[in-house]
């Protein structure tokens, strides 16, 4: 579903991504580990085209190069992204936040998939509250549903459990799978909580300094490499 091949990325002067590969297979959940500041969140962006890249290919779906596609072309290609703390409109309530996914849709449908609701039922219950007035548990399961209005193919989150109660952590959890087994959605999740990586992902892929070092199916992450890369 996604191809990263030999991508550099650089802040000014600072190298932060190096010859990094990275494959997604259709149809699963890969994640993303690594320590904090190894480039997760970097990798994320420049999928979607928010930090520039100097080299490197990234193709989806049936070999669309991304690189090559405008910010909002992407979203539009039907790749959903929940960034990195979140990022809901505070003022706006949250069927406003949720409209707010839906410039992306290519169909130019404008009403919010009904589907968004069945998944969260709290954000129909508080339809009509603002954004900032929700949980932090609620405002990322907002911020997942507004990435959901376009009913994407591909769903990318950075570290969706940050700083969210464990019961809606799991809650998250339970919807990542369903969109992958009921909908047919591949997912691309950044998560350095180990026991949510083993529940609810097929794959895993983990970083250190820029690049990835070791990768397999989740069944394989094992306790030498998480002493080596994941524990602090
Ligand atoms: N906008 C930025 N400008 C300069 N350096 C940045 C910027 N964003 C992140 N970095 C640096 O890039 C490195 C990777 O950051 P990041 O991708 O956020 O890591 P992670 O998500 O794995 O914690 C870190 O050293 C970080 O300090
Ligand atoms: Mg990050």
């Amino acid at each position: 579903m996604l191809t990263v091949d030999t991508l550099n990325q650089y802040y000014g002067e600072s190298h932060t991504l190096w010859d990094l590969d990275l494959d997604v297979p259709a149809g699963q959940c890969t994640c993303v580990m690594g320590r904090n500041g190894v480039g997760k969140t970097t990798l994320l962006k420049a999928i979607m085209g928010e930090v520039a890249i100097s080299s490197g290919s990234i193709r989806y779906a049936d070999d669309v190069e991304l690189t090559r596609k405008r910010v909002e072309e992407r979203s539009r290609l039907g790749i959903g992204y929940v960034p990195q703390g979140r990022q809901i409109f505070p003022l706006m309530t949250v069927e406003e936040n949720l409209r707010t996914g839906l410039a992306a849709r290519r169909d130019g449908k404008r009403s919010i998939p009904e589907r968004v609701f069945e998944l969260f039922p709290v954000l129909a219950e508080m339809k009509h509250r603002r954004g900032g007035d929700l949980s932090g548990g609620q405002q990322q399961q907002l911020a997942i549903g507004r990435a959901l209005v376009i009913e994407p193919r591909l769903l990318i989150l950075d570290e969706p459990g940050e700083g969210i109660q464990p019961n809606i952590v799991a809650q998250i959890g339970e919807v990542i799978r369903k969109l992958i087994d009921e909908d047919g959605l591949t997912v691309l999740l950044v998560e350095q909580k180990l026991p949510f990586a083993r529940k609810y992902a097929d794959r895993f892929v983990i970083m250190s300094r820029g690049r990835p070092v070791a990768k397999g199916d989740i069944g394989e992450l094992s306790d030498r490499l998480i002493k080596e890369h994941l524990t602090v």
